[in-house]
This record gives C-alpha cells, sequence and structure tokens, in this order.
C-alpha cells in the first residue's frame, strides 16, 4: 500500500450542532441537512448507504438514491427481485446512512421498510427517462450474468418489445419507505469532539433527543 492510510485525517472544523438549533422532528431536521447539502452543490447529495440483513443476520450495504422525504419516511427505488429486496422481504429492518463531506455532517436513519403503493412507484416510474426505464427492464438486478453482451443483448430485446410505446413499470420493481424509529445527527468538530444527536421515536410524532459522546 503506497499510501500511508494512518496519517490521512482531517479537523473538522465547520460548524456544530447545538439541541436548540434542532428541530423537534428529524424528519424536518433532515430536509433542512439535505437542503443545505443541495444548496452546497454537494455531488450525490441524496446518495444514502442503506444496510439490510437476512434473517441469519448477515449484513450488507450498498448505496442508493433517496427518491421521497416526508413524515412518513425515505422513499427510494429498486429492483424487488435484487439481494435487498430479497432479504427486506424475510427481515424488514434497514439503516441508511449519509455522508456529506464538504458539509463534515453523516445521518443515520434506522428503521422498518415496507413496500410503497404500486401508484407511488408507476408515478416515479413514468418520471425516468425513458433509458432508465428501459434499464429497469433489461436488468434481474443482483443475478448473475454469462458476460456484459447478456446484459446489451436483453436491452436491445427490450427496445424491440417498447418500440415508441409507453414503458409500463416492470412488476419486479418499485419503491420502498423506510420508516424511522431512530435517527442520528453528526457534524464534525475540532479533536474528534463531534456533537452527535439522537432522536428515538417515543409515539407516533415525537421524539427524544439524546446528545452521544462522539
Ligand atoms: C451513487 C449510486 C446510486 C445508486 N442508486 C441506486 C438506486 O437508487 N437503486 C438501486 O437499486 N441501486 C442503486 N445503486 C446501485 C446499488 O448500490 C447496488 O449495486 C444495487 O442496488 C444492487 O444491490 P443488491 O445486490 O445489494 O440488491 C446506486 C449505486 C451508486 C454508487
Amino acid at each position: 500500500m503506497a499510501a500511508n492510510l494512518a496519517s490521512l485525517r482531517i479537523d473538522y472544523a465547520l460548524s456544530g450542532l447545538d439541541e436548540s438549533d434542532a428541530d423537534p422532528s428529524p424528519l424536518v431536521q433532515l430536509e433542512t441537512w439535505l437542503s443545505q447539502a443541495i444548496e452546497a452543490k454537494h455531488p450525490e447529495p441524496t446518495a444514502m448507504t442503506l444496510a439490510t440483513a437476512t434473517l441469519e443476520g448477515e449484513p450488507t450495504a450498498r448505496v442508493v438514491l433517496l427518491k421521497g422525504l416526508d413524515v412518513r419516511g425515505l422513499v427510494f427505488f429498486t429492483g424487488y427481485a435484487s439481494d435487498k429486496g430479497r432479504q427486506l422481504a424475510v427481515n424488514p429492518r434497514a439503516s441508511a446512512s449519509f455522508f456529506w463531506v464538504l458539509l463534515e455532517r453523516q445521518v443515520r436513519v434506522t428503521g422498518v421498510v415496507a413496500k410503497v403503493s404500486r401508484e407511488e412507484t408507476e408515478a416515479y416510474f413514468r418520471s425516468r427517462p425513458r433509458a432508465s426505464q428501459l434499464g429497469a427492464w433489461a436488468s434481474n438486478q443482483s443475478a448473475v450474468l454469462r458476460d456484459r453482451e447478456e446484459l446489451e443483448a436483453r436491452l436491445e430485446e427490450m427496445r424491440i418489445r417498447f418500440g415508441d410505446g409507453d414503458i409500463p413499470c416492470p412488476p419486479e420493481w418499485g419503491g420502498y419507505r423506510l420508516s424511522p424509529d431512530r435517527f442520528e445527527f453528526w457534524q464534525g468538530r475540532p479533536s474528534r469532539l463531534h456533537d452527535r444527536l439522537r432522536y428515538s421515536r417515543r409515539e407516533a410524532s415525537s421524539w427524544t433527543m439524546d446528545r452521544l459522546s462522539p
């Protein structure tokens, strides 16, 4: 390894996170931080690392894009027959995290995942570029391919199948909503004395806030 990994470090000093500045609702707080990441022109501000696990507790994590956010939770879209989809079918608990390095911030969200309504999925699918719609049909997400050509051939097959007509949403593709019961907002501070505020759900719309040691 050429780089000396142990010597790589950043001292975070942009800002702090005070209890008095944090919104009583973590969903509103997430909206605020996400808006600030978008305003800061952060690359892929909606990218979140989503961790799921098998029934046996074997975890896997991957990046997905946040496509909806409201009081009900965080929405993302994917293949229902993918690895993550199969894991969520048997173990609906998941955790997601955002890292906005330009703002020295991390958000962690944990909760229960359920499929969104078919109407919600279809409305989003219709808004996607045509090439992405075709891609959803061409890809059997997480399945093993013989080679790249197999995928390209499948895409061509779909191009011919749908011609210039509307492309319907594939039955095995759609949205999930992560309904959170825990959040953590992390703001980097100098000398590793970071601010960490955790929200735990008390009832439907009330949350307890705790400061955690960094
Ligand atoms: C920046 C970025 C954004 C991504 N967005 C999505 C997404 O919104 N939905 C999705 O299914 N996969 C997305 N992916 C691909 C996933 O990380 C992953 O490869 C794929 O979902 C298969 O995961 P699985 O085999 O664990 O189910 C994205 C990857 C990156 C790097």
